[in-house]
């Protein structure tokens, strides 16, 4: 008899205590993605601010960022960031020390690529001239490696 007598005030509680976990969980899924934008964005602004100053030091770099910023490269490409394709920095890394790095870069550029960096397809871009792909090449290879970390 007391069983079934506690039964419905006992429910509610319950229900309760539930939404209240389920509040919290959500609030930490926010803050967790919070905290994670907020420490992903400097890190990406402190290479691209790193890359302005090394414009500024090597002005021949500033047509090859214009053609960049005039193509569609960053929809998929972040300087510091992996998104559909490699960051700019990591490809940097790779091909920096290599000799023919502009042009196979810049080959790269106006052919597409694909199996490099995984099986994700970077399509052609034939509007891009040879001296343009040249010009995003070198900008490209001139991003400074990580200093530290
Ligand atoms: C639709 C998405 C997309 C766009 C737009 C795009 N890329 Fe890519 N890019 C990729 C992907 C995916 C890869 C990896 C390809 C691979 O694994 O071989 C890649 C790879 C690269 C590489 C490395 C190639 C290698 O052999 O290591 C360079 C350099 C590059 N992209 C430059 C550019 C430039 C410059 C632009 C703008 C003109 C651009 N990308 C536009 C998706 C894109």
């Amino acid at each position: 008899m007391r069983d079934y007598d506690d039964e419905p005030i006992q429910r509610p509680k319950w229900l309760g205590w539930l939404i209240i976990i389920g509040m919290v969980v959500v609030v930490l899924g926010l803050l967790n993605l919070g905290v994670r934008l907020y420490i992903g964005t400097p890190a990406d602004q402190s290479t691209a601010q790193r890359m302005q100053e090394m414009v500024q030091q090597r002005p021949e770099l500033a047509q090859g960022q214009a053609y960049m910023d005039g193509s569609d490269c960053m929809r998929c490409h972040g300087i510091d960031r992996k998104f559909v394709g490699p960051s700019f920095l990591q490809v940097a890394d790779k091909y920096r020390g290599q000799n023919d790095a502009t042009a196979y870069i810049a080959r790269k550029i106006r052919e597409g690529s694909v199996g490099v960096w995984g099986n994700t397809i970077m399509p052609r871009h034939p509007q891009v001239t040879q001296e343009q792909a040249e010009g995003m090449a070198d900008w490209i290879l001139a991003i400074p490696p990580k200093t530290g970390e």
